[in-house]
């Protein structure tokens, strides 16, 4: 097979980080590299022999047609540059998490790819980690029993809580959510990579299978262990009998058994995983399902399930109730009730 000519949009941390995956991939060469500040993109390509540098995107994919293409962008340009490049015959895009700042553009960038026959996938990398394989593996193996609460603690619905709930997915098997009931609360003027967020916020969910979840969110009070709903910040996965907390800071994976006698750290060092660094899994993956024609793990669709649950979090505290799933509005309730004034830092008569 033809290497595949890869470029990478954005080129900060994350493209950094994605570069190295592509690096490593016999199937795959660096092709371009771009940013709209042109030394970053410059720096990229002197690394890499043969790779162009360029500071807009769409010169990019009419001159070079990539065969995959790294978004690694702010969630602002998110959708115009994965319906580019699916426009312009992408075989595979890894874009970047959160998906987009509205539901209905998040929709529109999965449907485009669908279209367009793309691989799509959205680096929701934890699925690839060793505590969160292990735990997955350990909830298999019916160590807690069966599942029945799946807890978030983060400091917010979408920048953050997107790999939250996308784990809550990835512990039910995927199956859907059937209604949301949130609150959500903006007391400050918070936005992370030029996003706007809530201030604290919580959020129920039912799934079709009656198992519950529940996410927590705060930003104030500085870092996640300072908001955390299980003292160290992390994810909890609640069964009949016992209980696992995972990816708390200074403790991978605990695991605490109705009736025993102190909790347990169950050995990662020994758990497979396609790659060390999840995200590098991820895209590695990506790849190999491109070439057997399977879903990819990081699968578009399944990063829309977590999307659908971000927005319907913040639909339910616009509408106070219940939101039954599939969510029918495609805006931000976020977005829309700051810009009405019915919540806001300046309504709150906090600066
Ligand atoms: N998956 C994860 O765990 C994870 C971790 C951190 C960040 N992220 C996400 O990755 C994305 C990027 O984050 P980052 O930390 O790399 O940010 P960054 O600021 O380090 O890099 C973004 C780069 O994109 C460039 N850029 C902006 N607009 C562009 C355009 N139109 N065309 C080309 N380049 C453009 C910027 O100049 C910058 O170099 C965000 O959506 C963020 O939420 C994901």
């Amino acid at each position: 097979m033809a290497k595949l000519k890869t470029a990478v949009i954005g080129c900060g941390g994350r493209g950094r980080n994605h570069t190295e995956a592509y690096a490593q991939s016999k199937d795959t060469e660096l092709a371009a590299f771009v940013d709209i500040v042109p030394e970053r993109a410059k720096q990229l390509s002197e690394k890499y022999p043969g790779a162009a540098a360029y500071t807009d995107y769409r010169k990019m994919l009419r001159e070079v047609k990539p065969d995959v293409v790294a978004m690694c962008t702010w969630p602002e340009s998110h959708k115009r540059i994965v319906v580019a490049a699916a426009r312009a015959g992408a075989k595979i895009i890894n874009a970047e998490k959160p998906m987009a700042p509205t539901y209905g553009e998040a929709l529109a960038m999965h449907r485009e790819c669908e279209k367009a026959g793309a691989v799509c996938t959205y680096s929701h990398q934890r699925r690839f980690s060793s505590d969160f394989v292990k735990a997955k593996q350990l909830l298999k193996d019916g160590a807690i029993g069966e599942l029945r609460r799946l807890e978030g603690s983060c400091p917010n619905m979408f920048d953050w809580g997107t790999h939250w709930f996308d784990m809550m997915f990835f512990f039910n098997d995927q199956v859907p959510a059937s209604w949301v009931m949130a609150q959500i609360d903006v007391s400050r003027d918070s936005k992370v990579f030029g996003a706007t967020l809530e201030t604290s916020g919580v959020s129920f969910v039912k799934f079709q299978n009656e198992v519950n979840g529940l996410m927590i969110t705060t930003s104030e009070g500085g870092e996640p262990p300072a908001n955390a709903l299980m003292d160290r910040g992390g994810f909890l996965v609640v069964g009949t009998e016992g209980t696992m907390l995972v990816h708390a800071h200074e403790c991978p994976l605990e695991l605490r058994r109705i009736g025993g006698k102190k909790p347990e750290r169950p050995d990662l060092s020994k758990v497979e995983v396609l790659h060390p660094d999840p995200t590098i899994a991820g895209i590695l993956d990506s790849i190999d399902a491109w070439k057997k024609g399977r879903e990819p793990e990081l699968a578009s669709r399944k990063a829309l399930m977590a999307t659908e649950l971000i927005f319907a979090t913040y639909e339910s505290s616009r509408s106070r109730g219940r939101i039954a799933l599939p969510l029918k509005t495609k805006d931000s309730a976020l977005l829309a009730m700051l810009a009405d004034g019915q919540i806001g830092y300046a309504k709150s008569g906090r600066k």
